[in-house]
Order: structure tokens, then C-alpha cells, then sequence
């Protein structure tokens, strides 16, 4: 694909699913915001709605569409909504749909030109199925985006972050930094943990710790921000 006609952006990947990618993705948006940029936010492929007020919604879409401080609508920002939460390929097979790249890629140019500023939030894992042939890393190598790796703390996430850092830099991709989010607080050597992330994305793939975010009775968007570091996020903006 030819590049992004905004100068910023970047594609947010997790260890996991629910790992915390939409709360730092939402947070991420409402820091560009508070650097005076038009924000947009991506989520390429959406599983998962529930009712609200008579309509169908997905909550990922929503919390992207509040935290973008260009007035977006729900298609803008989920070009791809199913209605089953489960692995994307057979929630659009449930639909007798199919899920295919270019409009995808249609929706993020779509953004990128009105927007100084774009964050897509992956689907679940780094290397999740799309269809057949292609998967989301496919869809994050096409955007070209530096990635961010929202690194949900709990026993396992090393071997998960660094498979990932791991996928990503086999996919020619750059991973700019991570951000460890406390799933479980009560994880043993949580910080040692933390340390040995920092010693391993950064001594190995040059990505820079963007923060760690403690668990919070509530995730939004202004409770996450006191957690990241304000120069670190600068560096993965202006690149
Ligand atoms: N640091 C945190 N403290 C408290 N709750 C959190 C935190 N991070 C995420 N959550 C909550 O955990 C759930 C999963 O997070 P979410 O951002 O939706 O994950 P993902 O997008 O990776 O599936 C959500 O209900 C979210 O509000
Ligand atoms: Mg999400």
C-alpha cells in the first residue's frame, strides 16, 4: 500500500486479547489530542456487539470514537464490525461474509487524511486469521505503522512479548515501544518482570518502555495517561 497520508500513527498490538490494547489505544488518542492533533482511531476488524439503546454496538469502536478528537462516526472508525465475539474469519463466516484487505486499508487512508494522527488497534494477538490467506499482521505490515505491544502483565507474558517482538520484526515492522498493563496485580515479581522486558525490548529491538499502567478501578483514558511517559510517546509520534 502507499503510505499514510497523515505524518503519524501507529498500530497497537497485545500479548493477547484483553490484555488492555483498547485502553491504551484510547489513551494513546487522547494524548495526541492534548498535543493540539486531529486523532483518529482504527479498529480494522471489530468481533464482538451487544445492544445499546436498540442498536448494535461494539464497545472497542465506541471507546476509539470517544477518545479521537476528530468527530468520527461508529463506520468510520469500525469499517469491520461482526456480531460474534470470537475469532474474526468465523464470525464473518456466521455472517456468510467474508473479511478482505482492501477495504480495510480504503478506511485507514480514509482517516489518515483527515487526521494528524492515526492509532488502529489490532485484533486480539499480533498474528490473528482474517481469512484463508491473510492474518492482521498482514493488515499491520500493509498500514507500515510503527507498533506499539501492550504487554498484559501476568505469568507467561514474556514468552508472549517477546514472540511478538519477535513477529513483528519478522514482518519488516519496527516495534517502536510497549506499555505493561497490570492484568494481575497480584503477579509475582511483576517489577523484576517489568525490568527483564525492559532489558529484552529495548536491548533487542530498540522499542522504548512507554509506561506501566498499575490495575485502576477505572481504565479510561485520563487514569491511564499519568502512567506513560510523555517523551517516549513524542518519540513514537514523531517518527
Ligand atoms: N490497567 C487497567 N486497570 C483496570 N482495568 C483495565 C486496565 N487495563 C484494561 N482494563 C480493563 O480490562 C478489560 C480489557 O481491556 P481492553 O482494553 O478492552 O483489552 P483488549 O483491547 O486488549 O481486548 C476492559 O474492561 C478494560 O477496561
Ligand atoms: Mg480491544
Amino acid at each position: 500500500m502507499t503510505a499514510l497520508p497523515c505524518r503519524r500513527g501507529c498500530f497497537v498490538t497485545g500479548t493477547d486479547t484483553g490484555v488492555g490494547k483498547t485502553a491504551v489505544s484510547a489513551a494513546l488518542l487522547h494524548w495526541c489530542g492534548l498535543q493540539g492533533w486531529r486523532s483518529a482511531g482504527l479498529k480494522p476488524v471489530a468481533a464482538g456487539m451487544e445492544p445499546l439503546g436498540g442498536r448494535w454496538v461494539n464497545t472497542d469502536v465506541l471507546a476509539l470514537q470517544r477518545a479521537s478528537s476528530l468527530p468520527l462516526s461508529e463506520d468510520d472508525v469500525g469499517p469491520c464490525q461482526l456480531r460474534a465475539a470470537c475469532a474474526p474469519h468465523i464470525a464473518a463466516r456466521l455472517e456468510g461474509r467474508s473479511i478482505a484487505l482492501p477495504p480495510l486499508l480504503a478506511a485507514a487512508q480514509a482517516l489518515a487524511r483527515r487526521a494528524d494522527a492515526l492509532v488502529v488497534e489490532g485484533v486480539g494477538g499480533f498474528v490473528v486469521p482474517l481469512d484463508a490467506q491473510h492474518d492482521t499482521a498482514d493488515l499491520a505490515q500493509a498500514l507500515g505503522l510503527p507498533v506499539v505491544l501492550v504487554v498484559g502483565m501476568r505469568l507467561g507474558c514474556l514468552n508472549h512479548a517477546l514472540l511478538t517482538a519477535q513477529g513483528i520484526e519478522a514482518r519488516g515492522l519496527r516495534l517502536a515501544g510497549w506499555v505493561a498493563n497490570t492484568v494481575d496485580p497480584a503477579m509475582p515479581w511483576l517489577q523484576d518482570n517489568v525490568a527483564t522486558l525492559r532489558a529484552w525490548l529495548g536491548g533487542r529491538y530498540g522499542a522504548a518502555e512507554l509506561g506501566c499502567v498499575p490495575r485502576l478501578d477505572d481504565a479510561q483514558p485520563q487514569r491511564i495517561l499519568p502512567h506513560l511517559h510523555h517523551d517516549a510517546l513524542q518519540r513514537v509520534f514523531d517518527a
